[in-house]
């Protein structure tokens, strides 16, 4: 583990007393990655630089992703019209980051094409962040090193949040899966566990400023503590979350994401027991055919998937959201009907759909795939059909029963009406006034609407 020290704050800051440099991020990606964009908001403005838009800053940072769909061709457009500003010789630094620069043939390309780039770094690069943009803001140092440092593990990086009460806090980082789908362990590295004790200060320290609600994030949230030795041997997720409950002021709690194949009964019984974790749970099945899964390396069965789901949904007014992965390598029909049989089983209250896409230097990206482009979107198609016919049933549920909601703010539709997701994580609109911002309340539920629910505050 290392501290994370900024030896080069006060002399950024002074030097950003008179140029006052402002700063712009583009996150792509997953919610890991918009925690790190926040940190590195965070060590922006220690260092004195101040937020600005896309069009009028000097600091341009790119916080990639590359788990899905291809960003590349996006990432390369906007960095050409960054490189003519700086053609133009305005002051524009330009520094990548994330998963993205991780990948060798990024990397190269970035090398060979795009030389007009400052800082090129890969994922938990945060500590060397400052002297990298110290030496090209002020040296004009642009040295295109990159520093592979994916393991490292770094506490007390300054965070900006954005939202006033709600605040997501990494738990652990990197995957030791290897799904074969997915880039992810190339990328982020092994496993590393923050400690409880950091991960607890940091959450007091949230409370303590009147955050209402945490979401603790990981790509594998299961696997919390599985790294520990010594003394913290034994210490795991469920463990966690208990120890979290107990945390003053914090009224919700939500974690992302757990794995099907580590869901066991003692994390099934905290989230039973618990006032505080949010009835709503992603469980991503992936696909709902055994052979598939395996071939995904997911290490459960289509029967263990409804297992775990069929436990949680004992659990009242619970609601489960889900990850799908339409035609992978050679999925064939009767594969694909599987998904739509535990789809039909489950009823998800959010599907997250996805048509499979090969990732370079993973096992499936070189399997054989005679499934055409054409048969993957309509798989995807019938499985949005499915997944909005079994959408009413699951709202309809929840009418006349009463939630807790952390008041948002105003809807954007209606400013008469205020707007906040129930624990289960449904857009909930009711009457308020701007006195219920920030606060935990309790909504009845008056009538159901595809995609949100009107109420009334009880409470
Ligand atoms: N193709 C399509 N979807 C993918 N995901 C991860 N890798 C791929 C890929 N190669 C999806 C999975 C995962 C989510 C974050 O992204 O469903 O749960
Ligand atoms: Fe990727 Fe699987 Fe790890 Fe999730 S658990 S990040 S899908 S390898």
């Amino acid at each position: 583990m290392m501290r994370f020290v900024n030896s080069y704050k006060e002399k950024m800051q002074k030097y950003n007393v008179e140029h006052k440099l402002k700063y712009y991020i583009d996150t792509m990606g997953c919610q890991m990655n918009e925690n790190d964009s926040l940190k590195y908001a965070g060590i922006l403005e220690s260092m004195g630089f101040v937020k600005g838009n896309e069009d009028n800053s000097n600091i341009y940072l790119f916080n990639t992703c590359c788990v899905r769909e291809n960003a590349e061709n996006t990432l390369f457009g906007r960095l050409g019209m960054l490189k003519k500003r700086k053609m133009n010789n305005e002051e524009v630094y330009i520094a990548i980051v994330g998963c993205m620069t991780q990948q060798e043939h990024i990397l190269e390309k970035i090398k060979k094409s795009y030389r007009f780039v400052d800082i090129v770094l890969g994922t938990s690069c945060m500590s060397i962040f400052p002297e990298k943009l110290y030496n090209a803001v002020v040296n004009h140092q642009r040295k295109l090193e990159y520093i592979d440092v994916s393991n490292t593990l770094e506490e007390e990086v300054p965070i900006k949040y954005e939202d006033k009460y709600k605040a997501s806090v990494s738990i652990i980082y990197g995957c030791n899966n290897f799904c074969t789908y997915c880039i992810v362990p190339y990328v982020r590295g092994r496993e590393r566990s923050r400690k409880p004790e950091d991960i607890i200060a940091d959450i007091k320290r949230l409370a303590q400023d009147g955050y209402k609600e945490i979401m603790l994030l990981g790509q594998n949230v299961n696997s919390y503590g599985n790294d520990f030795s010594d003394e913290l041997k034994g210490y795991n997720f469920p463990k966690l979350l208990q120890d979290v409950e107990k945390i003053d002021g914090i009224e919700i709690i939500r974690f992302m994401s757990p794995h099907p194949k580590d869901f066991k009964d003692d994390l099934i019984e905290v989230i039973k027991n618990s006032t505080k974790v949010a009835r709503q749970i992603h469980l991503p099945l992936q696909s709902g055919n055994t052979e598939i899964l395996k071939k995904m390396n997911r290490k459960y069965t289509k029967e263990q998937f409804i297992e775990v789901a069929t436990k949680l949904k004992q659990i009242p007014n619970i609601s489960l959201s889900t990850d799908i992965i339409v035609g992978f390598p050679n999925e064939t029909e009767d594969e694909f009907l599987d998904t739509l049989d535990v789809v039909n089983k489950v009823k998800f209250d959010q599907i997250y759909m996805f048509i499979y896409s090969p990732r370079e230097g993973t096992v499936a990206a070189k399997m054989e795939d005679k499934i055409t482009y054409e048969e993957k979107v309509d798989r995807l198609e019938r499985l949005k059909e499915l997944y909005e016919k079994t959408l009413p049933s699951l709202n309809e549920k929840m009418l006349g029963n009463t939630y807790k909601v952390l008041v948002e703010g105003k809807s954007k539709t209606n400013d008469q009406l205020y707007t906040g997701r129930s624990s289960q994580n449904k857009v909930v609109i009711f009457e308020a006034d701007d006195s219920f911002v920030g606060k935990v309340v309790d909504v009845k539920i008056d009538s159901e609407h595809l995609w949100y629910l009107k109420g009334t505050i009880v409470k």
